[in-house]
């Protein structure tokens, strides 16, 4: 295998759930929901388990190496979205993340104020906003196109207002996939004097993520959806500091009256993080770094520094792949009539993510999803709590859709029997 070209194989190696003949005969396409996890991470939580599963922050050898395991992944993790130490917490999830900072946000705002929530967006990043209702402060929804699903651009102008404090969107829809242009909405949103909070779930999987260049104030992702384990990141950049509310409890009043100020380092990490979250997951992190490094050596000859650069250009190799696979399956969805695509079918990973939903004629998406389960190939049907994106579109999201995802170790051949499998099914 050339340099310079996706090695689909050296990368399904270094997953171990494809170690056996079970894991690599089950086709995994429900990515979206949630990725496998590579033996670098795997490594890395063992090693944290065997050795140094012991509280940290304490004097003696075994706490402070989980203490470095744990602020050495942070800083990683903040490196992997071009985002200073400070601007990053890891939480439970990004439910838990933007609703703790939804909690941290109240205060600040006052009656009247206006927030602007999409209808294309999963759940998580709509209810928290929603719920400020209560304390006076003015919802405005953004609606998606009910024929596309697109959002608009002109619709959202027509919106603003002096009164809008923040704009809440998808980068991209975890039903639609196409992606939303966030520098151009952040223009838009900070001419009018707000703040952007994007929704990266959809996105990161597939991407690079650079939130300096993209200019949301906030930014949200998965990492269970990126190969790591069940955690969220969030960044919030430095400014908004001052006007979040501490959510962490009263353990140690003077402790936490020091790092609870706006411009201490681990500001962001105690306020919107009350408990913190699972030592050993966030040790873990490490082994993605380290995963994400061992195929950029693979791939590369020159040796770039810092880890967001080298993403970046692993990041064009795995573009040029999920569009070759994403062109692959159009083909066969363009040509099999019972398949109705939710929104577009562009197979360029740039402009939409490689997550597709469907409706499929005379079937309910549920008994197909569960037809390709008996033929091994794993795909979801429901409504992804986009709840209101589908029934803006006219679908009822008790019945949901059916939807495929692809993550970059996914193959041409595991593509070719979905097709085989879809049409042994519907046929
Ligand atoms: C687009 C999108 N946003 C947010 C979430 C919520 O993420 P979490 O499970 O980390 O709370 C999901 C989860 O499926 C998602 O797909």
């Amino acid at each position: 295998m050339a340099k310079n070209e996706w090695d689909v194989e050296f990368v399904r190696n270094q997953f171990p759930t494809f170690e056996d003949e079970q894991g690599r005969a089950l086709v995994f396409l429900e990515n979206a929901g949630g990725t496998y996890v590579p033996k670098q991470l795997i490594d890395h939580l063992d090693n944290f388990m065997i050795k140094t599963k012991v509280q940290p922050y304490g004097p003696y050898s075994s706490s402070q190496a989980g203490t470095k395991m744990i602020l050495d992944a942070t800083i990683k993790m903040a490196e992997m979205v071009n985002a200073e130490e400070d601007e990053i917490v890891i939480g439970h999830c990004t439910t838990m993340n933007l609703y703790l900072l939804s909690m941290a946000l109240r205060n600040d705002f006052k009656a009247g104020d206006e927030i602007v929530v999409t209808n294309q967006d999963h759940e998580s990043n709509i209810s928290p906003w929603r719920r400020l209702s209560e304390f006076g402060i003015k919802i405005i929804e953004w609606e998606i196109d009910p024929q596309t699903g697109q959002l608009v651009l002109e619709d959202l102008e027509k919106l603003l207002s002096k009164q809008t404090r923040l704009v809440c969107m998808p980068h991209s829809s975890n039903i639609i996939g196409t992606v939303n242009d966030i520098s151009v909405v952040a223009g838009m949103v900070h001419t009018a004097g707000a703040w952007l909070l994007v929704d990266g779930v959809s996105y990161a999987p597939h991407h690079e993520v650079d939130v300096k260049t993209l200019g949301a104030d906030i930014y949200v992702l998965s990492l269970y959806k990126t190969f790591g384990p069940h955690l969220g990141l969030m960044y919030v950049q430095k400014d908004l500091h001052s006007h979040l509310e501490n959510q962490s409890l009263e353990f140690m009043p003077e402790l936490y009256e020091r790092y609870r100020q706006p411009g201490s380092p681990n500001f962001l990490r105690i306020a919107l993080n009350p408990g913190l979250v699972n030592h050993e997951e966030v040790a873990s992190l490490n082994g993605l770094v380290d995963y994400f490094d061992t195929l950029y050596r693979w791939h590369f000859d020159q040796d770039e520094e810092g880890f967001h650069q080298r993403l970046t250009s692993l990041h064009k190799l795995i573009r040029k792949h999920e569009t070759s696979l994403a062109s692959l399956w159009m083909d066969y969805v363009g040509q099999q009539p019972l398949l109705k695509l939710i929104g577009s079918s562009e197979t360029d990973i740039h402009y939409r993510s490689p997550t597709w939903s469907f409706r499929i004629k005379k079937w309910h998406p549920r008994d197909v999803a569960e037809k390709l389960a008996a033929l091994n190939i794993a795909v979801q049907s429901g409504s992804f709590y986009a709840w209101r994106c589908l029934k803006a579109m006219g679908i009822n999201p008790n019945e949901g859709v059916l939807r495929i995802s692809l993550a970059h170790f996914n193959t041409a051949n595991e593509i070719r029997k979905l097709c085989t499998a879809l049409d042994r099914t519907l046929s």
